[in-house]
């Protein structure tokens, strides 16, 4: 079996990628290890940047996303019993984000890769990458895919990262000392907008995806097990966390998901070695305070595109040779971006008085301040 692009993993970069290869005239398989059902239902991430959007609206596979998703025109801050809005509108004029979820973002492009023909070949076995120095090939379940070039987007457990030989790669890496607890609920939002919350007792955050289903997120410990958080545990916490403005009730219902997100930093440099390319989570991980995983993912795969159209049109390997160091620009500035958010709003155990007066004085600046509510709308919304 021969194709352009073989492709690992079945998620927003794997799909994008060989959906936007397929309108350029390029082939691709992308071989993913888990089942068409359980990548459409895995709940993940939910703020997609106005760069994000117009990506998948180009494609033409925006046309669900344009008539279910959520436009957002603002954010809220909550903290020391005041609630604070970071207005797009005013500080970013034009530019926005959408909530919508990201297993609906993998349908649509199942859905259109399917309708065209594409192949997506779901529960294969033991992918390999091999021969990435030239005539790279992948194998699995005891078939062998010849490929010009070979996309690692098989997220940050997967095969291809650890296919690079050692010494290769940089790696920069943090771990942080919490969780997040994130639930989906059927109950309609309490707020219009998120709310991002910092109290005393941890971090909690006010998200939706439709106007009867609401996603939250609790700080939690780096070792809580969703099996420590019943639904009335986590209830009274989001109300301790998030009833710390006068006024707001939070409304509760059925909890449909429970899932624990360890909270890490990763880059791993350069996104490539020999005719392997890295996008998405396969080469860096964000903290989601910044919301920032799924728009990096896009973007990576946007640049990749580019490089592969070129490559296969004149054989000109000019973008291909630059694809990781074009990446790595924005790949750090939403690593910065995800830190601050996560330094800003989280409480750190081992935190002393005077880093706690700092966090709060912080936030006190963003909430006053055009200027640093601009750098917060402008990173948010995702940089062009
Ligand atoms: P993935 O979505 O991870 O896709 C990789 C695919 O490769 C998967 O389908 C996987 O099954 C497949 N795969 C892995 N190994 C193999 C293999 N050996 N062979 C074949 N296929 C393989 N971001 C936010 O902004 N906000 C959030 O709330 C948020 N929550 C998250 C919760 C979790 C549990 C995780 C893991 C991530 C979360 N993220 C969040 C990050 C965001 O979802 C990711 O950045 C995004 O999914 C990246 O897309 P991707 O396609 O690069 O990787
Ligand atoms: C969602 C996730 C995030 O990481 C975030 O910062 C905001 C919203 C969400 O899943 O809706």
């Amino acid at each position: 079996m021969r194709t352009q692009v073989g492709i690992i993993g079945a998620g927003p970069a794997g799909l994008l990628l060989s959906h936007l290869l397929h309108l350029r005239g390029i082939t691709s398989v992308v071989l993913e290890k888990r089942s068409r059902d359980y990548v459409e239902r895995r709940v993940r991430a939910g703020v997609l940047e106005q760069g994000t959007v117009d990506t998948l609206v180009e494609a033409g596979v925006g046309e669900r996303l344009l008539r279910e998703g959520l436009p957002h025109h603002g954010i809220e801050l909550r903290y020391g019993g005041a609630g604070h809005r970071i207005a797009f509108e005013k500080l970013v004029p034009g530019r926005s984000i959408t909530v919508y979820g990201q297993q609906e973002v993998v349908k649509d492009l199942i859905a259109a890769r399917l309708a065209a023909g594409g192949d997506i070949r779901f529960e294969v076995e033991d992918v390999e990458a091999h021969s990435l120095e030239s005539d790279p090939y992948l194998t699995f379940g005891g078939e062998r895919l010849d490929c010009d070039v070979i996309a690692g987007c098989d997220g940050f457990h997967g095969v291809s990262r650890p296919a690079i030989p050692e010494g290769v790669l940089s790696v920069y890496e943090r771990d942080y000392p919490f969780a997040w607890l994130g639930i989906l609920a059927r109950v309609a939002p309490s707020s219009e907008e998120l709310i991002y919350t910092r109290t005393e007792r941890g971090f909690a955050l006010h998200s939706m995806r439709s106007p009867t289903v609401s996603r939250f997120y609790l700080q939690v410990p780096a070792d809580a097990r969703v099996e420590d958080w019943p639904d009335e545990r986590i209830w009274a916490e989001l109300k301790a966390r998030l009833e710390s403005v006068p006024g707001f009730t939070l409304t509760t219902g059925e909890i449909m998901e429970k899932g624990v997100t360890p909270m890490r930093a990763f880059v791993a440099e350069p996104m490539q070695y020999g005719r392997l390319y890295l996008a998405g989570d396969a080469a860096h991980i964000v903290p989601p305070t910044g919301a920032k995983g799924l728009n990096l993912a896009v973007a990576d795969v946007r640049v990749l595109t580019e490089a592969l159209a070129a490559y296969f049109a004149d054989g000109s390997t000019g973008l291909l040779d630059g694809y990781s160091d074009a990446c790595l620009k924005r790949v750090w500035r939403a690593q910065h971006f995800s830190w601050w958010m996560t330094t800003l709003l989280h409480t750190f155990e081992d935190e002393d008085p005077y880093a706690r007066r700092l966090q709060l004085s912080y936030l006190d600046y963003v909430t006053s301040s055009e200027a640093a509510a601009t750098t917060l709308a402008e990173n948010y919304v995702g940089l062009p």
